[in-house]
């Protein structure tokens, strides 16, 4: 598996999702879901493009277990922010089950820079 490509890759596809999703608040001039459409691209696109290129520039980053792990904990990190984020804004589920839930996924994404952050410290 290439790392930085599944990065760049994913981070391009949520772009494509993070814009139409602004075109469409746009032209239905309904901005209660801005947070969404912000998280989609900055967390999605800027977030894993960057990951991206760095996986790429730096030597060796990229053939880690804690690579990985940095990798695979923000897909799934992330995607349920996204998802959460838009439920609770959405006013889909109850607040006090959304909330906690939230949290958790949280504390997953944090992980996942945790991970980030020893592989560089190691490798970099
Ligand atoms: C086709 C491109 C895009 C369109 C049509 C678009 C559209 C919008 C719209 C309609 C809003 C709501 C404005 C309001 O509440 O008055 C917004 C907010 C925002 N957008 Fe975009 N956007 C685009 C690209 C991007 C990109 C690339 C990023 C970041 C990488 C971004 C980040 C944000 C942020 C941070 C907000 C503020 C969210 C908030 O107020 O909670 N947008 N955008």
């Amino acid at each position: 598996m290439n790392l930085s490509k599944s990065f760049l890759i994913l981070g391009a596809l949520y772009l494509l999702v993070g814009l139409s999703f602004g075109i469409y608040m746009g032209a239905a001039q309904e901005f209660d879901l801005a947070p969404v459409h912000a998280h989609i691209n900055l967390l999605g696109f800027t977030l894993m493009t960057l990951f991206g290129i760095v996986y790429r520039i730096i030597p060796g980053l990229a053939d880690t277990m804690l690579a990985k792990v940095h990798f695979w904990l923000f897909q799934i990190g992330a995607f349920l922010l996204l998802v959460l984020l838009f439920a609770l804004l959405s006013h889909m589920g109850p607040e006090a089950t959304l909330g906690p839930l939230m949290g958790v996924v949280e504390v997953v994404v944090l992980l996942s820079i945790v991970a980030f952050l020893i592989n560089l410290w190691q490798r970099a």
